[in-house]
C-alpha cells in the first residue's frame, strides 16, 4: 500500500482547481444567476437540479443529493477511487502525487509493474479459452452445450465465454514459458501445485466465464462443467488480484451499458447474468458463489437508485434474501429502495425470462417485495406478535436491524411498521406530533424548502455548522461565536460543531469544497453531507446575522438544560458550593435575556 496522500498537497490541489471546468469539460453547464446549472448526471431529470457554486467550489443536485467537490465529482462520475481522483487532477497541472514516508510501505514500481503483468495475462487467458471454444478437439461438445442452454453465439461473444480444454497441461504449456511465469500462474492459481511438486491446470473441461472487477479488469474466473453430477462450478480462488466479497460477476458490463442505472439486480448465476442480458436485461450482477456481502452492498448503493434481490422463493432463497438484506440495511442511505423478488419454486431467473419473456420480468421487478413487508414478513414468522411476549421478542430482534440503517427517512418508516406491529401505533404517532410541534414552534423558521432531499428545519446547533460548511470566514468575522464553551457538553452534534469551528478560525479562506475535504474521514462525515443536503435559503447579506442568533439560542439552550440538570440533582442531593455558584450565576444570565 502506498503512503498517504499529504494533507496539504490535496488542499492545494483543490485551490487550483475549478470544479466549475472539471464539471464542465464533462456535463455541460449553463449560468444561472450566482451558481452554474445543468440536469443531473446521476440521476434522470428532465429541468436541471444540479447546482454548482463557483464561489464554494462545491455540486450539489437537489433531485437526488449528489454533492461534493471537485475529488468526489470525479470519483462518481469517471468512477474513480481516491487516489485516481487526486491523480487525475494533478495530471491536469503536471503535478507529482507526492507520497508521506510512514509507517506504510510505498507501492513499489515493482509491484505495480507486476499487478499490470497480472491483468494482462489474464487478459490473455481470456483469450486462450475464448480461442479453445472455437479451435479445441472439443469445442463441439462445448458449443453444443452453450446451444442447450440456448445462449446465442453473440451472446458468448459478448460475455467473453471460453472452454478450458480437458487437459492437464494445456495452459501451463502455452503460457508457463520460464520459471517466473509458472510461479505467476500459481499465484494466480490459474495452475494448480500439488504436494509432490506436480503442476497442472487449474479448470479442465470447463465452460468459462470471465470475472472483470469494477473498472474491468479481468481478476477470476468462473468454470462449469458440461455434464451436471458433481459440484458445477469452480471458481477462481482468493489471489492477490482477486477478492470475492468485494467483486460482483456483470457489475462493470451493467455499468458500461448504461449511463444511469435505473435499478440493478443481485441474482444467484453466471448463468442468470448472461441469459437476461441475452433478453436485453443489462443491469443484473451476481457474487461470486457467496452471500452478498456489506462490499457489494456499499457498490451498489453508489451506483443505482433502486437493488432488487431476486432469489429463489424456497427456503434456502429466503435465508440468502435475509442475509443479503442484513448486510444491505448499513449501507442503505435514503433515496435508494431495497426489494426482494422471489421466483416460483423450481425457477432461477434465466429459465424465468426464457419462460416469461423480458416485460413479463421487468413487470415482476416493479411488483418486486418493498424491503418493509420482506423485514417483517420474515421476523413476524419467528415472533407471533399475539402475544405481549411476542411483541417484546419482535422488538428485542427488530431494534437492532432497524438502528443499523443508514437513512433517516427509511429508518422512520421501518420504526412505525415496527409500532404497528407492536401495537404501539398510537404511542408512536404522538411521538412524532410532539416533536413535529417542537419543532415548529422553535422560532424562526429560517428554513424554508422546495426540495425533496432536506425536509427538516435546522436546529441552532446545526444551523450553525450548516453556516460555517458554506462560509468558513464566519468564525472569524463574527468572534462574538465562540461555541468552545460548550466544551464537556454531550449534546448530540457538539463535537462536530466545535471541529468545524476550529478548522475555521484556523483556515477562514477555505472553500467549502477544501473544508469538507478535511472532514472526509471523519466520524461525522455523513452528518456534514446530510447537512449539506438541506437547503436553508439564509441569504448571504443575513448569514452573519443568522449564525449570531443561533449562537444565542444556543447558549439559551444550553444555559436552560445546565440549569435543569442542576436543580434535580438538587433534589436529590445539597449542591457543592461551586455549582449553587454556576446555578446563580445561570440563573442571573437567564433573566437578563
Ligand atoms: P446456481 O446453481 O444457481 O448456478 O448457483 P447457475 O448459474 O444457475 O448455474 P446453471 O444454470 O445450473 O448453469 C449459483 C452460483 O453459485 C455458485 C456459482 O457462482 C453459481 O453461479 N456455485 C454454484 C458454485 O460456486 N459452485 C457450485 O457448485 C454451484
Ligand atoms: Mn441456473
Amino acid at each position: 500500500m502506498a503512503g498517504k496522500i499529504p494533507r496539504d498537497f490535496i488542499d492545494d490541489l483543490l485551490s487550483r482547481t475549478d470544479v466549475v471546468d472539471i464539471v464542465d469539460s464533462r456535463v455541460k453547464l449553463k449560468k444561472a444567476g450566482k451558481n452554474y446549472q445543468a440536469c443531473c448526471p446521476f440521476h434522470n431529470e428532465k429541468s436541471p437540479s444540479f447546482t454548482v457554486s463557483q464561489e464554494k467550489q462545491f455540486y450539489h443536485c437537489f433531485g437526488c443529493g449528489a454533492h461534493g467537490n471537485a475529488i468526489s465529482f470525479l470519483m462518481e462520475f469517471d468512477r474513480l477511487e481516491f487516489v485516481e481522483a487526486i491523480e487525475e487532477l494533478a495530471k491536469l497541472y503536471g503535478l507529482e502525487v507526492p507520497r508521506e514516508k510512514g509507517h506504510l510501505p510505498v507501492v513499489s514500481e515493482e509491484k505495480k509493474q507486476q499487478q499490470q503483468d497480472d491483468y494482462s495475462l489474464m487478459e490473455q487467458v481470456v483469450r486462450f479459452f475464448q480461442h479453445q471454444l472455437k479451435q479445441n478437439e472439443n469445442s463441439g461438445k462445448a458449443i453444443d452445450y452453450l446451444k442447450s442452454r440456448g445462449l446465442s453465439g453473440d451472446i458468448v461473444k459478448q460475455w467473453e465465454i471460453g472452454y478450458a480444454p480437458d487437459s492437464w497441461d494445456a495452459l501451463l504449456k502455452t503460457f508457463g514459458k520460464d520459471q517466473a511465469r509458472v510461479k505467476q500462474l500459481i499465484d494466480l492459481k490459474l495452475v494448480n501445485q500439488n504436494d509432490q511438486g506436480r503442476r497442472y491446470d487449474f479448470f479442465r473441461d470447463r465452460i468459462m466465464f470471465p470475472i472483470r472487477d469494477k473498472r474491468g479488469r479481468v481478476v477470476g474466473f468462473g468454470g462449469r462443467v458440461l455434464e451436471d453430477g458433481g459440484p458445477k462450478y469452480l471458481n477462481s480462488p482468493e489471489t492477490r488480484i482477486f477478492h470475492k466479497g468485494s467483486e460482483l460477476f456483470g457489475f462493470y458490463q451493467a455499468r458500461q451499458q448504461n449511463r444511469q442505472l435505473d435499478a440493478v439486480l443481485i441474482v444467484e448465476g453466471y448463468m442468470d447474468v448472461v441469459a437476461l442480458s441475452q433478453f436485453g436485461i443489462n443491469q443484473a450482477t451476481a457474487a461470486l458463489g457467496t452471500a452478498t456481502t456489506a462490499e457489494h452492498m456499499q457498490m451498489l448503493v453508489r451506483a443505482t437508485p433502486h437493488i432488487v434481490c431476486c432469489y429463489d422463493g424456497d427456503r434456502a432463497g429466503r435465508e440468502a434474501a435475509w442475509r443479503a438484506l442484513e448486510n444491505a440495511l448499513p449501507a442503505l442511505k435514503d433515496g435508494v429502495r431495497l426489494s426482494f423478488l422471489f421466483l416460483p419454486d423450481g425457477e432461477d431467473p434465466d429459465t424465468m425470462v426464457r419462460k416469461i419473456g423480458k416485460d413479463a420480468f421487468m413487470e415482476m421487478l416493479d411488483n418486486a417485495m418493498p424491503l418493509s413487508r420482506f423485514f417483517f414478513e420474515n421476523q413476524l414468522k419467528t415472533h407471533k406478535v399475539g402475544t405481549p411476549e411476542g411483541k417484546i421478542a419482535l422488538r428485542k430482534a427488530a431494534m437492532p436491524l432497524i438502528e443499523s440503517v443508514q437513512g433517516d427517512d427509511q429508518k422512520q418508516m421501518l420504526l412505525e411498521e415496527l409500532a404497528k406491529h407492536t401495537g404501539e401505533y398510537d404511542r408512536f404517532k404522538l411521538q412524532q406530533d410532539i416533536s413535529k410541534a417542537n419543532h415548529a414552534s422553535s422560532k424562526p423558521a429560517y428554513s424554508a424548502n422546495r426540495n425533496q432531499v432536506g425536509k427538516a428545519r435546522l436546529s441552532p446547533l446545526r444551523m450553525l455548522i450548516r453556516l460555517l460548511l458554506d462560509s468558513p470566514s464566519l468564525a472569524t468575522r463574527c468572534d462574538d461565536v465562540q461555541p468552545s464553551v460548550f466544551e464537556g457538553s454531550d449534546a448530540t452534534g457538539m463535537d462536530l460543531l466545535l471541529d468545524i469551528h476550529r478548522y475555521c478560525a484556523q483556515y477562514p479562506q477555505a472553500t467549502t469544497a477544501q473544508l469538507v475535504e478535511n472532514f472526509r474521514n471523519h466520524p461525522h462525515s455523513s452528518t456534514i453531507a446530510k447537512l449539506l443536503l438541506q437547503e436553508h435559503l439564509v441569504k448571504d447579506e443575513d448569514a452573519e446575522r443568522v449564525y449570531s442568533d443561533s449562537f444565542a439560542r444556543l447558549l439559551d439552550w444550553h444555559f436552560d438544560s445546565r440549569i435543569e440538570t442542576l436543580i434535580s440533582r438538587s433534589r436529590v442531593q445539597p449542591l457543592t458550593q461551586v455549582e449553587k455558584e454556576e446555578l446563580n450565576l445561570l440563573m442571573k444570565e437567564r433573566q437578563k435575556s
